[in-house]
């Protein structure tokens, strides 16, 4: 079976730390989508490391860890991954596989993805700068380049014809890349030589045949639903399927092979980059947040924006999903507070309450009703147990599952690998 982890409000919900307490359950873990727009912190045994393209399952022995074809793929930032992991001695030619069909970022993706943004001007969605839309762009326009190309005799004609196209857009927008171009083609030519070191593959086939022998894929999501292309709040969106669905289209498994989703969320809201936020608190509490979750983009250090836990919106990404688990992430971070709040509705301007998400939020100015519960102001970093939980959390878990209609399966309390309150004990 395939099992689905994905994030359900819009990125950073934790998934790396998830993945990779989950990994040895797994034999593979797989990326399906996005690029190094993500970025995914583990901590354990004193590290914290962030992976951007690299499957969060790196850490674990024995794990096959793949690339999907669904992936946008950078190789300077995949170079520079890989000798950011060089300490740990990690058998990398061996546990790593990449889709031959991956899309590849090329320098001049980025720039175009700068040159958008800029002509935006005010609203301009906030992208990571990484390349992503354009590389997404020209795989739609059934023009882009894919890692098997890196293999061919005709990799730099292929290159030239697409960065000739690419010039003419830049050059049409004004925007200037002599300057930086020369320097970021070299750097990704070397980069390109560097990765032919490593499998590239038909993935699909790693993933079917692993299936075949009865072994466990764990299919890692990036950015989350919310961001989704088709179902995320457009145009501030990214630009792949980031739902359970693009797990199947990423990695080339059926839809009956897919078993649990699941679906992970922060116990409050955070965002970053531009569009619409219902729950945003942009004032002293969201600044309390913001400084009790450390909550600072992990691949752009952007101040993430923060608010309280959004029940319409969550209830939208798990029916879209098809979500079987939650797993709600840094609980700790609302320790210190005496009451906290969740939106269980939204007020729609005529004044009608509604727990459905209106087509636009860009266009509808929704008003969060919200439910207060106590805090329960303690410290929750030795307790292991949903048993040992004070009254006031096990009261507010309670709350969102019957809310949510889906167990809770486990509760994060801090960044640490360690740091997970499960419902029943578990023996090692
Ligand atoms: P991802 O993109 O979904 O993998 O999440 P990020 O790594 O971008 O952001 C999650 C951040 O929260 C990281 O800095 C994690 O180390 C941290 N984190 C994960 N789980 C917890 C938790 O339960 N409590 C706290 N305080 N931090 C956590
Ligand atoms: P992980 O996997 C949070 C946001 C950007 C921007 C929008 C479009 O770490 O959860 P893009 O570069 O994709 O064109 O940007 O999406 N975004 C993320 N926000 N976490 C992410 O990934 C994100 N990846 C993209 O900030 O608003
Ligand atoms: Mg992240």
């Amino acid at each position: 079976m395939v099992d689905v982890l994905l994030g359900l409000q819009w990125g950073d919900e934790g998934k790396g730390k998830i993945v990779d307490v989950l990994a040895p359950q797994y034999q593979v873990v797989a990326r399906f989508q996005g690029g190094p727009n993500a970025g995914h912190t583990l901590e354990f045994d004193g590290f914290k490391h962030v992976l951007h393209q690299i499957p969060s399952g790196i850490f674990r022995n024995d794990i096959l860890n793949i690339i999907g074809n669904g992936v946008v793929l950078d190789p300077v930032v995949f170079k520079k991954e890989i000798d950011g992991l060089a300490k740990f001695n990690l058998p990398l030619t061996q546990n790593l596989q990449i889709s031959k069909k991956a899309s590849i970022i090329l320098p001049t993706h980025r720039l175009l993805d700068a040159a958008y943004e800029q002509a935006k001007g005010e609203s301009k969605i906030g992208s990571t700068l990484r390349g992503i839309g354009p590389t997404y762009q020209d795989k739609v326009a059934r023009q882009g380049m894919r890692v098997g190309d890196i293999l061919s005799p005709n990799f730099a004609d292929k290159y030239n014809k697409l960065v000739a196209l690419h010039k003419v857009i830049l050059d049409q927008n004004n925007f200037d890349y002599a300057s930086v171009l020369p320097q970021a083609e070299e750097d990704f030519f070397a980069a390109v030589e560097f990765m032919k070191q490593f499998s590239l593959t038909d993935s699909e086939y790693a993933v079917n045949n692993a299936l075949t022998d009865g072994r466990k894929v764990l299919a890692e999501g990036a950015q989350g639903s919310l961001l989704d292309l088709d179902f995320g709040s457009y145009p501030f969106v990214t630009s792949s399927s980031t739902m359970s669905a693009g797990a199947c289209t990423g990695l080339g498994v059926a839809p009956g092979q897919i078993g649990e989703v699941f679906g992970i969320f922060k116990a409050y809201c955070t965002r970053v980059g531009s569009g619409p936020f219902p729950t945003e608190l942009d004032n002293e509490v969201g600044e309390k947040i913001r400084q009790e979750g450390r909550e600072f983009g992990a691949t752009t250090g952007r101040s993430r924006r923060c608010g309280w836990l959004d029940l319409p919106a969550l209830k939208y990404t798990i029916m879209i999903n098809g979500v079987t688990q939650l797993i709600m992430m840094k609980v700790d971070v609302l320790n210190i507070f005496d009451e906290i709040e969740v939106c269980t509705h939204y007020q729609l301007p005529d004044g009608t309450v509604t727990e459905q998400m209106p087509y636009d939020l860009c266009d509808t100015a929704v008003t969060p009703v919200y439910k207060t519960f106590k805090g329960w102001r303690s410290d929750l970093a030795n307790i292991r147990t949903f048993d040992e939980m004070p009254a006031e959390l096990a009261d507010y878990v309670q709350f969102l599952e019957e809310a949510l209609g889906l167990p809770i399966s486990f509760i994060s309390t801090s960044p640490d690998r360690e740091a997970i309150i499960h419902r029943q004990a578990v023996t090692a």
